[in-house]
């Protein structure tokens, strides 16, 4: 099983994908878990070309190959493999933020962008994909509250910017009902990992059978 994990910054994914890691091992599961950019040597040498403030003047499809390039690594190396054992891959963050960021946000041709993220993942799909959804003020309040308050790159964005990303990962769930679910992000850690491990179990459930 592959299930990956979207929404802006501070939404909680990586909170929910621990908490939902927890729960498949439970169940004698042997789980990756993996994010993005990154989860390879090279993934994580592009990460830091992608998220450095020095690189201020990055153009905007620069951008786009640099995580498109970070996730065929990715891809090939790790979930490919891991899926092919058995194991069952969590990510935080596929392909789903390069529609939402790149295409979305930025503005770049989503018919373009549909391409590539074809030809980075070679079709592999995540199973399930759990979108949290945040507005922007609530995200800046959490990153307020964090002790760095630093910003990457691509965080130090503006509202509009956020705007976009957001209201094109709700145009993702409603094109794709069937694999990705929306969930409010507002909630408490508990209440959003209960819906998480509902929908999970009811696909789990569906491919055990199948
Ligand atoms: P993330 O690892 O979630 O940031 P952090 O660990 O700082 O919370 O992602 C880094 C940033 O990259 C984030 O702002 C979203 C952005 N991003 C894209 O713009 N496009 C992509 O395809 C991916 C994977 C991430």
């Amino acid at each position: 099983m592959f299930i990956s994990f979207e929404g802006i910054d501070f939404a909680g994914k990586t909170t929910q994908l621990e908490k939902l890691r927890a729960w498949f091992e439970e169940r004698g599961e042997n789980v990756e878990t993996l994010r993005e950019p990154g989860g390879t040597a090279l993934g994580e040498r592009i990460r830091e070309l992608l998220l450095s403030a020095a690189h201020e003047d990055m153009t905007e499809s620069a951008e786009l190959f640099l995580f498109s390039a970070a996730r065929a690594q990715l891809t090939r190396a790790k979930i490919e493999p891991a899926l092919r054992d058995g194991r069952v891959v969590l990510i935080d963050r596929y392909y789903d933020s390069t529609t939402a960021y790149q295409g979305y946000g930025r503005g770049l041709p989503l018919d373009e962008i549909e391409i590539l993220n074809r030809a980075a993942t070679g079709g592999t799909n995540p199973d399930l994909t759990f979108i949290l959804d945040l507005d922007f003020d609530a995200s800046r309040r959490r990153q307020a509250e964090r002790d760095d308050g630093a910003t990457d790159r691509i965080e130090s964005a503006d509202r509009d910017f956020f705007e976009r990303v957001r209201n094109g990962y709700l145009t993702i769930a409603d094109d794709e009902p069937d694999r990705a679910r929306v969930i409010d992000a507002t909630g408490s850690i508990e209440t959003i990992h209960e819906i998480v491990v509902r929908e999970t179990e009811r696909r789990y459930a569906e491919r055990k059978n199948s």
